[in-house]
């Protein structure tokens, strides 16, 4: 079994951005708290791009091969109509897609309160810091 973890925009910088919002642990940290959060027969495959196009690409590889996706859309979760259109994609294919974020948009700017992916996500966790990857993964994990 394999879950995809996909991270959007600026999140190739965790570690060194804003690490009073995001905390100080990179992507490679996010990957080797999942793989060792991870029953021994789930993959764990963790990765981040700043191209809106790539994200929607692997979403549709969730579709057709039937992958779970823990999904932090970061800046496109406000905006992204067409990132969204592809989550829905996922979540009508009866496929679980969880929407997670590392700080609570709500506790922040304005702008970062409305998300255009929420409500095709299958459940949203924010504000726990990499934890909220690891729910996610837990949740997923359970249903198999
Ligand atoms: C984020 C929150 C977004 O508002 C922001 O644009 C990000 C990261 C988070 O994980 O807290 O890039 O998704």
């Amino acid at each position: 079994r394999t879950v995809l973890v996909l991270n959007g925009p600026n999140l190739g910088r965790l570690g060194s951005r804003e690490p009073d919002v995001y905390g100080s642990a990179n992507l490679d940290d996010l990957r080797v708290l999942l793989t060792e959060a991870a029953p021994q027969d789930v993959t764990v495959d963790v990765r981040q791009t700043d191209d809106e196009a790539e994200l929607i690409h692997w979403l549709y590889e969730a579709v057709d091969t039937k992958t779970p996706v823990v999904l932090n859309p970061a800046a496109f979760t406000h905006y992204s109509y067409a990132l969204r259109d592809a989550a829905a994609l996922v979540t009508k294919a009866g496929i679980p897609l969880v929407e997670v974020h590392i700080s609570n948009p709500h506790a922040r700017e304005t702008f970062r309160h409305t998300s255009v992916v929420s409500a095709v996500a299958t459940g949203v966790i924010a504000g726990f810091g990499f934890d909220s990857y690891r729910l996610a993964l837990d949740h997923i994990v359970r249903l198999a």
